[in-house]
């Protein structure tokens, strides 16, 4: 990941994006429900009392907190908001108007446990303080297939080392992904960091011997994964814990 995004010097550039704009600016009701660029790197270690929901004791050091990378407009992270109203979420995306739309989604159904942030995943060791984050999930990175893109892609080697201190003492990363080459590139590098993680479950056909995985709905699969389903592709899928 020696990518420049990763280095403390980094600044993220102003962009025409009319949702870039709107997300600095945003309106009253949905201050607070969204952060973008630098602003995603200002509560580090302090994220559980910046929820709509901290002040009451919903937001205590027991409550479970989640983050979902890749989380495009928010229909997994958003619905696990709404059905567990005791953990914490943040969806995260660099997709601005995707964020826009999440920190509306969040407003219109008054939610109080969910976070959207329009950042880089390669930027999470400065959101987030060592051992703040107890569930991270990454469904479906971009899978950069060609050669030349391969550099883009980010759950490698040095980008796995960089989270594994932000997961608690018994926090859990979950990736899954369609892309079997991709797939065994992250195990590769999962294997090279044995000493760093431990894998729990591996799995290369997620709904192996599920007749109804077709029938699956969101949260219990993506938007993209019931489309992969839907076209014949096996799910693969990895949860590891850092080995303390
Ligand atoms: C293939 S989509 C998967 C979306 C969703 N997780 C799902 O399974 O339906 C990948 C998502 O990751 C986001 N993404 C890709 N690279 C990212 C990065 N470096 N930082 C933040 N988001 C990223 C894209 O904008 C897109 O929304």
């Amino acid at each position: 990941m020696s990518r420049s995004v990763s280095s403390p010097d980094f600044r993220y550039a102003p962009s025409k994006n009319i949702y870039w704009e709107k997300l600095k600016n945003l309106p009253e009701d949905l201050r607070g429900l969204a952060y973008t660029d630098h602003d995603t790197e200002t509560h580090k270690g302090e994220w559980r009392t910046r929820f709509p929901i901290s002040s009451s004791k919903a937001s205590g050091s027991g409550i479970p907190l989640h983050v979902e990378i890749g989380c495009n407009a928010g229909h997994v992270c958003l619905e696990w908001a709404r059905q567990n109203p005791n953990a914490l979420y943040v969806g995260i995306d660099w997709k601005f108007k995707q964020i826009y739309r999440l920190a509306e989604k969040s407003k219109k159904f008054q939610v109080r446990n969910l976070l959207a942030f329009r950042a880089n995943a390669d930027r999470l060791p400065f959101m987030f303080a060592a051992g703040e984050i107890d569930f991270l999930h990454m469904f479906f990175p971009d899978p950069w297939p060609k050669k030349a893109q391969k550099k883009n892609r980010t759950a490698d080697r040095e980008w796995l080392l960089s989270i594994a201190p932000l997961l608690s003492d018994t926090g859990v990363f979950h990736l899954k992904t369609d892309h079997a080459e991709y797939f065994e590139f992250i195990l590769e590098n999962l294997h090279s960091l044995s000493d760093t993680f431990e894998i729990l479950e591996m799995t290369r056909d997620l709904h192996a011997g599920n007749p109804q995985a077709k029938l699956l709905t969101i949260p219990t699969v993506t938007l993209f994964e019931r489309l992969f389903i839907k076209d014949g592709l096996p799910i693969h899928s990895v949860k590891v814990r850092r080995k303390s």
